[in-house]
């Protein structure tokens, strides 16, 4: 489904993207882990195809987007849903206009059949009548719905997940990915998160890839990640997310 080859990005003398390889497969919810600053989100935004690579490509379905523009792109992302780090609703926007949004923008539905998924949306993600709210007036948690509803709301094929669960507390943590996991059994979307949440995300990956010094060091299933021997990757299962992981 997505293939990332040998990706080389650097930001001046920064290098970020050291030669990283990646496959996603179709339907599975893949979740890379690493340090704070590595370049998850700068990885990501390769995928979606917000940031260019010094070198390497993006393959995504058989197609390289690696130099696409304009309407080829943007074919390309009609058939993704993002959810960015912090979420970042419209805070000018009603919760239902924020939801409806990418329907407005990327289809010529009618508005009473935007309505209609609009509100279904809103109901699978627990926010049944909420529409009318403002962004302001709702929860950390809701908010966080309310993003995942926008992402969603299109069905599309891949989602990509900036670290949804930011900024929660330990119970909320749980109740989104019980969330994301609930909604990826009924659409079979392909997802692609970025989440600090360690050990909570090794309940819902089908596979975790870490992303240190700008490769990817170890792949492969919860378990596999979990019993890895690899003690960059020990170290930071263990918790200690930062610690000697730091650059020297
Ligand atoms: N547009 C940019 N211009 C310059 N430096 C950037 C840019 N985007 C990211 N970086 C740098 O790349 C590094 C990785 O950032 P990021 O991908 O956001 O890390 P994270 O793993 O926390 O998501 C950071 O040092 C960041 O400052
Ligand atoms: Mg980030």
């Amino acid at each position: 489904m997505i293939r990332v080859e040998d990706l080389h990005r650097a930001f001046g003398g920064q290098r970020v993207l050291r030669g990283l390889t990646l496959q996603v497969a179709p339907g599975e919810i893949m979740v890379v882990i690493g340090r704070s600053g590595g370049g998850k989100s700068v990885l990501l935004k390769h995928l979606l195809g917000l940031l260019r690579p010094d070198s390497g490509r993006v393959v995504v379905n058989g197609t390289d987007i690696t130099h696409l523009r304009g309407p080829a792109l943007d074919r390309i992302r009609e058939r993704y849903g993002v959810v960015f780090q912090g979420g970042a609703l419209f805070d000018s926007m009603s919760v239902f206009d924020n939801v409806a949004f990418p329907l407005r923008e990327k289809t010529r539905l009618r508005s009473r059949e935007i309505t209609g998924r609009v509100e279904e949306k809103l109901d699978q993600v627990g926010l049944a009548g909420m529409g009318h709210k403002n962004p302001a007036e709702i929860s950390g948690g809701m908010r966080k719905r309310v993003a995942i509803a926008r992402a969603l709301v299109t069905e599309p094929e891949v989602v990509f997940f900036d670290e949804p669960t930011t900024g929660l507390d330990p119970i909320l943590v749980n109740t989104i990915h019980h969330l994301i996991l609930g909604m990826h059994r009924k659409f079979r979307f392909t997802a692609v998160m970025v989440s600090h949440e360690i050990p909570e995300i090794f309940g819902i990956a089908d596979r975790v890839a870490m992303l240190h010094d700008g490769v990817i060091v170890e792949q492969g299933t919860p378990d596999v990640i979990q019993g890895s021997a690899n003690p960059i990757v020990q170290q930071f299962v263990r918790g200690d997310v930062e610690g000697a992981l730091r650059p020297a």
